[in-house]
Formats: C-alpha cells, sequence, structure tokens
C-alpha cells in the first residue's frame, strides 16, 4: 500500500472511531423507529433510504461500486453535482402543518394512544424563520458524504489536489446549500486536518440556479395555469380521495374537514420528523403503505411536470450546466494528455431543481408513457419515482479514467453505478459518451431555449 493511501485510511479510521462514539446505539435498518412508509417520501427522503447500508455505518463505502473499469486506469478527474442536506420545510407547508395539528387538537376524538400522543406529547416546534434552512442532520449528511467520497477516490479528493489548487467549489446562494458546502469541506477539514482557509467556494445562480433564470421555464411552467395540470387532476381523482377518507376515518373527523392540502402536510409533518430528527412519529399512524404510495405519486406527477419530462423546457433550462460539464471534461481531457491536470476536483452544490433537470436532459429514468392524473395503477413500475434516487443530498458523478485504450467516464449516482441510456459499458469511452450526446452538445442553448421574444 503506498504512503498516501495508508494515511487516508488512518485517517478515516480515526474519523471512523469518532463517529462511532456519537451515533445512536446498534441501530440496523429493520429497527422500529424507521417509519413503514419511509420509502416514499419523494425527495424529502433520507439519503439512508437509498443506501440502507449507512444505518449500520455512516461511512461504509461499497469497493466495488467504485473502482476503477480496469486496474490500468487511472482516475483522472471528478465533477460532483449535489444537492443541499436535510432541510425544515419552506413556508407555505410550515402553515398547513399548524392548520392540521390545530384540528387535531380540536376535532380528533379517538382513543387510540398514538392520537393521545399528538394531542398532549407532540408540539408544534417548527416555525416561519426556519424557512427551508438546513439542519444539523443535513450538515452531518455532507460532512459524511465528503469522507466516503475521500474513501471512494483518494487519488483524486486528496488534500494534495486542495493544496495544489485542484479544486473548485462552486455553489448555490441559497442558505441550504452555502451550509452544505461548508460542511463538505469540513468533513474533509476534519478528515485531513487542514486548516478551514484552505478552502474557498465561489456562488454561481447562473450553473446551480438555472432553473430562476430561464425565462421561458418561468412563463411556461412556472407561471402557467396549465403546465401542472395532470397534478390538480390527481389529487381530486378517487385514488386521492380514498387517502383523505381513511385520514379523517382514522382522525374521526367529517370528511369535509381533511383536505388534500391537509393530508400532505400530515404526511410531511411524518417525513420531516424522520428525516430531521429520525423519529418514528404518531403523525406516520395517519397513513398505510398504500396511502404512501399514493401520496408519492402525486409528488412524482408534480417532479415530472415541473422537472421533468413533462414539459421539453424543463429539462432544456439546464443546457448551460451540461455544456459547464462537458466544456471541463474537454478541458481534462486535453490536459491529460500532456499529463497536466489541473482541473482534479469540482464540487457543485446546488438542489433537487437543480438535478432532476439534469438527469432528464441526459435521458435518465425515462418512462415509455407519460406519467398523467388517470395512469397512477399502469405506472407502478415506473423509472420516474424520485423517492428512490432524489434524496437529500444526493449527487451525480462523473468520473474521467485514463485507460491504456482512451479515456472512460462513468457516472454514479448517489455513489452508485449510472448506465448512460443504450450504452452497456459501465464505464464507456468517453467519445462514446460523447457521440451518444451529439445533438445536445451542438445545440442545447440556453439563450436559445430559455429567452422570450421581446414586445416593445
Ligand atoms: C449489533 O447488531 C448485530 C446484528 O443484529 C449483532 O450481531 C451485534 O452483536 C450487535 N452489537 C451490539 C453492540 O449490540
Ligand atoms: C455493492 O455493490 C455491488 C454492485 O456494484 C452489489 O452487487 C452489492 O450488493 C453491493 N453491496 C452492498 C452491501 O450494498
Ligand atoms: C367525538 O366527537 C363527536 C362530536 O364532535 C362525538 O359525536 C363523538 O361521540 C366523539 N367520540 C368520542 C370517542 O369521544
Ligand atoms: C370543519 O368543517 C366545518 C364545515 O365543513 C367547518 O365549519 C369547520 O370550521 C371546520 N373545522 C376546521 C378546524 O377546519
Ligand atoms: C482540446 O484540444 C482540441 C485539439 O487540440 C481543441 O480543438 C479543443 O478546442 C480543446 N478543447 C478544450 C476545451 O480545451
Ligand atoms: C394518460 O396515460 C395513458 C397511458 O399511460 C393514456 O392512455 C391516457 O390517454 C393518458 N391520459 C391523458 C389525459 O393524456
Amino acid at each position: 500500500m503506498s504512503n498516501k493511501a495508508s494515511l487516508v485510511l488512518t485517517a478515516l479510521n480515526i474519523v471512523l472511531g469518532s463517529f462511532s462514539i456519537s451515533s445512536a446505539g446498534n441501530s440496523s435498518y429493520a429497527d422500529s423507529n424507521i417509519p413503514a412508509i419511509a420509502r416514499y417520501f419523494g425527495t424529502k427522503c433520507r439519503y439512508e433510504e437509498v443506501n440502507p447500508h449507512l444505518v449500520d455505518n455512516i461511512l461504509y463505502v461499497n469497493k466495488s461500486n467504485v473502482e476503477p473499469p480496469s486496474p490500468d486506469c487511472k482516475a483522472v478527474h471528478i465533477t460532483a453535482i449535489l444537492r443541499h442536506g436535510t432541510r425544515y420545510p419552506s413556508l407555505k407547508y410550515i402553515k398547513d402543518m399548524e392548520h392540521i395539528y390545530r384540528l387535531v387538537l380540536t376535532m380528533a376524538n379517538g382513543s387510540e394512544s398514538w392520537l393521545w400522543d399528538l394531542k398532549t406529547r407532540w408540539k408544534m416546534w417548527y416555525n416561519e424563520e426556519m424557512d427551508g434552512r438546513l439542519v444539523e442532520k443535513g450538515r452531518e449528511d455532507h460532512r459524511h458524504l465528503a469522507v466516503r467520497l475521500a474513501a471512494s477516490f483518494p487519488t483524486l479528493i486528496s488534500v494534495e489536489n486542495l493544496r495544489n489548487n485542484r479544486f473548485d467549489f462552486i455553489t448555490s446562494s441559497k442558505h441550504r446549500c452555502v451550509d452544505s458546502i461548508k460542511a463538505f469541506e469540513k468533513g474533509l477539514e476534519e478528515l485531513w486536518k487542514t486548516e478551514g482557509s484552505e478552502f474557498k467556494h465561489e456562488e454561481n445562480n447562473e450553473l446551480m440556479r438555472f432553473f430562476d433564470q430561464c425565462r421561458r421555464f418561468i412563463q411556461d411552467v412556472v407561471n402557467s395555469r396549465t403546465a401542472l395540470t395532470e397534478v390538480d387532476l390527481f389529487r381530486s381523482r378517487p385514488e386521492m380521495r380514498r387517502v383523505q377518507e381513511k385520514v379523517a376515518d382514522r382522525l374521526q373527523v367529517p370528511y369535509s374537514n381533511i383536505t388534500t392540502d391537509l393530508v400532505e402536510a400530515a404526511f410531511l409533518l411524518c417525513a420531516y420528523e424522520f428525516a430531521i430528527k429520525t423519529e418514528n412519529s404518531a403523525w406516520c399512524r395517519l397513513f398505510d403503505k398504500e396511502d404512501a404510495q399514493v401520496l408519492e405519486y402525486s409528488s412524482d406527477l408534480k417532479q415530472f411536470w415541473k422537472r421533468g419530462y413533462g414539459h421539453d423546457i424543463n429539462s432544456k433550462s439546464s443546457c448551460s450546466l451540461f455544456h459547464d460539464v462537458f466544456n471541463r471534461l474537454d478541458r481534462v481531457a486535453n490536459a491529460s494528455r500532456l499529463g497536466q491536470v489541473t482541473e482534479a476536483v469540482a464540487v457543485q452544490m446546488g438542489h433537487a431543481d437543480t438535478l432532476l433537470p439534469l438527469l432528464t436532459l441526459l435521458g435518465f429514468f425515462k418512462d415509455e408513457l407519460p406519467l398523467n392524473a388517470s395512469n397512477y395503477a399502469l405506472q407502478q413500475d415506473r423509472a420516474f419515482r424520485v423517492s428512490r434516487f432524489m434524496p437529500y443530498a444526493a449527487n451525480l458523478l462523473f468520473v474521467l479514467y485514463d485507460c491504456p485504450e482512451g479515456l472512460r467516464l462513468q457516472a454514479l449516482l448517489n455513489e452508485k453505478p449510472l448506465y448512460f441510456p443504450n450504452i452497456q459499458h459501465r464505464a464507456p469511452l468517453y467519445h462514446t459518451v460523447k457521440q451518444a450526446y451529439q445533438q445536445l452538445l451542438l445545440g442545447c442553448s440556453f439563450k436559445q431555449e430559455c429567452e422570450l421574444p421581446s414586445h416593445i
């Protein structure tokens, strides 16, 4: 083993030691503090639901997922596009949460112990100042992710590369993203025993919040009354009404008092209590697995029409980020020919709203038929199931390898191999990937897609 590798391992063991002291007991995935419906929370899923072995060991790395395409290959670059960690709910949901809590306090009068628990022990502790901020668990998400990525790609994510300015840290300006990238840096700082001052990040909303700057997307999707029609239709479908009735029955309140907004607020309370505090709260008792799957579909429908395949502009708004990734890979490809790669690592912190359009543009998780209000049953096995791939701290990695036969590119999503559409190889030649995306590489202009004709 090389000195460098053993240093990383030693540091890792030290970190491992300190984490096992602070971790709460001998938890495993079968524990009862994990709600039975925890895998249906959509973008509110914990990262651990996507990688369950992390429940036992938060620094576990599955080596077979991150090994090079062959022993002769050398990793020369990694771009990591990350979603911020676990956060507080946003303002508009907090209001609905207050509403359902008040309704439970004043009207629900069943005698079950969980209901008693909600009425007497549980307190509404979410407030409006929390509005979307990163929570402590969210900082841990990224501190731990940084350590796992350093263990996965030790020749790239290394203190040498940091000291030689071969790192780029780029973030959305949102507080939860800035706090996430700081936590990621903190993870490396603790691992390498370096100074925090060695890390510098740059805010770039043009790249990481392109969805705010694409005027056509704002006009045709965000401000459109019809863009999310399927979502509205599903909310008045029998599947959804049945969930409302079951929740009303469990609370013993009139059906008319339980709106879809309130059902969703209660579902979110279960999700947030779990994501933030790892508690299987009494709110979770309002839903069975079927209910959760209906609510999950409702949320997938929204992501599909707002960030995914529903409208072409959703993914096209990410053209600038797409070109940014491939331009960097091209620069690295050129530099590696000369054996002097200066851009070894790019860490880019954004949102689910950043990653979903990019994954869509690249053709991942595409179903044969679009998701709509009337095909819930038909879409049981859909690929576009956000709970499975877009939890807090979701991460899309592009790793470039220099191999004897040429450069190879491997994509990973949430630390697991992600196969490019219609390419069977796990780490195809970079050239092959570029051919597959040739149309986009030649076109996909943010300016052309997003600009509106001016009417003066
Ligand atoms: C933790 O759980 C595993 C598997 O259930 C068990 O083998 C082990 O003895 C437990 N360790 C402690 C410290 O309880
Ligand atoms: C590790 O990854 C391999 C595939 O890359 C998979 O077959 C295996 O089940 C994974 N192991 C664990 C413990 O997740
Ligand atoms: C619950 O309240 C309703 C009226 O709001 C009343 O008719 C019913 O008897 C109550 N049930 C229990 C279990 O207290
Ligand atoms: C419940 O519904 C009734 C009528 O449908 C309404 O008058 C009442 O204000 C509602 N209560 C709550 C707490 O929303
Ligand atoms: C890479 O090198 C090729 C050929 O030398 C050149 O045409 C191209 O512009 C370079 N690309 C970048 C991004 O530097
Ligand atoms: C919904 O999708 C199904 C196919 O999955 C299709 O048959 C149906 O026409 C679609 N409904 C609408 C309103 O587009």
